[in-house]
């Protein structure tokens, strides 16, 4: 997008710093080319990589990806596996692209329902891409929001056995949420049409802007990325406080 405008707003620091997605919308683009659903997921899954490059390219330093919800089990067993093959693909073409371009690899969610071998693999890319500094790309896998919530206030109780509940405040709570690592989504772009957030970041996501777009996921490219970058740097953040720019 060549909006003179946008690309002065990014260059003066108003880049989100972190970017979260829900890719939303594979099924809906195979289906209109009349493929079945697994057609959309492949070519969802392509279109990570020009996401994630596109990021890097606007110096975006936080880029998480929803891939899977805990709540996608209901989908039928070869939708499943055809998703669950794709992550494995992905995870062996893609983490030798990793290293040369910067990237670290994070996964969160409950990781123990996936097979053996794909809890090696998601081990394996998370060491190997550990010391990048460049972007951190998370892929939120069997993830859940709620989720998060009760695996964090668990691991709290078991980190202060016999703290009474009064001990358990915001702060305190913050580090044992899965994406402790990173700063809070600043941006949400959900693709597919839908407006809600399908169990995703909750406790992250309290004061994260959030743009939808009816551009389904295989379709949403550079330029699109763009005009929800566009759509971010108009939008003015008072997080419960007075707005801060200088004209009102
Ligand atoms: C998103 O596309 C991919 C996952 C949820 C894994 P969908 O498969 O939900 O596509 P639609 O919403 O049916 O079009
Ligand atoms: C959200 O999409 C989850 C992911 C993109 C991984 P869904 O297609 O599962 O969401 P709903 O069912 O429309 O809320
Ligand atoms: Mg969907």
């Amino acid at each position: 997008m060549n909006d003179p405008h946008v690309h002065r707003s990014l260059q003066e620091a108003k880049v989100p710093r972190h970017v979260a997605f829900i890719m939303d919308g594979n099924g809906r683009w195979a289906k209109n080319r009349g493929l079945p659903r697994s057609f959309g997921h492949a070519s969802g899954a392509k279109r990570v990589r020009s996401v994630v490059e596109h990021a890097i390219d606007r110096g975006i330093p936080f880029v998480t990806l929803f891939a899977f919800s805990s709540e996608n089990w209901r989908r039928p067993m070869e939708e499943v596996s055809t998703l669950m093959s794709l992550f494995v693909l992905y995870l062996e073409k893609e983490v030798k692209d990793m290293n040369s371009n910067g990237v670290r690899l994070k996964v969160i969610g409950d990781l123990s329902r996936f097979d053996a071998r794909l809890q090696k693999l998601i081990a394996q890319a998370e060491a190997v891409t550990a010391h990048h500094t460049r972007v951190t790309l998370t892929v939120a896998a069997n993830f859940g929001g709620r989720w998060d919530l009760v695996q964090a206030m668990g691991r709290w109780q078991a980190a202060h056995e016999g703290a009474p509940a009064t001990d358990m405040t915001e702060a305190a709570l913050q580090p044992f949420f899965s994406m402790a690592y990173a700063p809070d989504p600043d941006l949400l772009v959900r693709t597919g049409g839908e407006s809600r957030v399908s169990n995703f970041l909750l406790w992250q996501m309290a004061y994260t802007e959030m743009y939808f777009t009816d551009v389904l996921w295989p379709d949403f490219t550079p330029d699109e990325f763009d005009r929800a970058l566009a759509w971010f740097v108009e939008t003015d953040r008072r997080f419960g406080g007075v707005s801060q720019k200088v004209s009102d």
